[in-house]
């Protein structure tokens, strides 16, 4: 099967002398959810722009459905079905909720999407979103700022969502919560990469997951491989208890 998202042995880095990525291979079939994890600083959020076209790798190229992206700008990869849900927030504080789903689908200008259509389909999804629609963003909780994002990500049926940190700042209820919106993206067909620090969440969602240490990738493996003695090694990788 071809893969949906393939970076193959990507160099990159924000200054030229320094490589933050060194030769990164990760791939993601479609429909699938596929993990990445790592301690502060290993590099997992640059993984996610480069894969995205935020940041444009030095070495190595990507692939999207076979084709090569290595270098095409953002906006034109949201067109092509590739969302990202960052790890800072995403949202204009001062934009209404609903300006800021319909925002995105504005930026994309995807072929036979209809606004009020995604809308619609996005509410089904989040029916708590109905009441906020009038609401500046800003002014929501950071659990129903996740939704937005989510929706947001929702507005445009990507078929890659890149999922940063979701769970960052959340209480275990809410971050819950926010894993099984993942799931559900995942048994509507869209092929995901997640980072997030609650590793076991990450290992127990995803069909593999890759380690990152230090701008490589240092294991990987299916979810099965991650038992047992592979879950010692893990923590030893990471220096973690978890
Ligand atoms: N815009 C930037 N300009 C320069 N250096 C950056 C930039 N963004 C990140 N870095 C550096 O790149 C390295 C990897 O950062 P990155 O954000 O990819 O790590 P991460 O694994 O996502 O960490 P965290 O778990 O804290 O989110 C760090 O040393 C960081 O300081
Ligand atoms: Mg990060």
């Amino acid at each position: 099967m071809t893969a949906l998202l393939q970076i193959e042995d990507v160099t990159a880095g924000y200054t030229s002398d320094i490589d933050i990525l060194r030769g990164v291979s990760v791939t993601v079939p479609p429909g699938s959810i596929r993990g990445l994890i790592g301690l502060n600083g290993a590099g997992k959020s640059t993984v996610m722009k480069t894969a995205c076209g935020f940041l444009t790798p030095r070495r190595g190229r990507v692939r999207f459905d076979g084709e090569e992206i290595t270098g095409i700008a953002t906006h034109r990869l949201l067109r092509r079905g590739i969302s990202l849900i960052p790890q800072e927030s995403s949202l204009f504080p001062h934009l209404s909720v609903e300006d800021n789903l319909r925002l995105p689908l504005r930026a994309a200008r995807r072929a036979g999407l209809s606004s009020d259509d995604a809308l619609e389909r996005t509410l089904e999804r989040f029916p708590e979103i109905h009441g906020k629609l009038r609401a500046d963003a800003g002014s929501l909780s950071g659990g129903q700022q996740k939704m937005v994002e989510f929706a947001k990500a929702h507005m445009l049926r990507p078929r890659l969502c890149l999922i940063d940190e979701p769970s960052i700042g959340l209480s275990p209820k809410i971050a819950g919560e926010v894993f099984g919106w993942i799931r559900q993206f995942a048994d509507e067909g869209m092929a995901i990469l997640l980072v997030d620090h609650n590793i076991r969440k990450v290992i127990e969602l995803s069909d593999h997951t890759y380690v990152l240490t230090l701008g490589e990738i240092t294991a990987e493996g299916p979810r099965s491989q991650f038992e047992g003695d592979m879950h010692e090694q893990v923590r030893e990788w990471l220096g973690l208890n978890f």
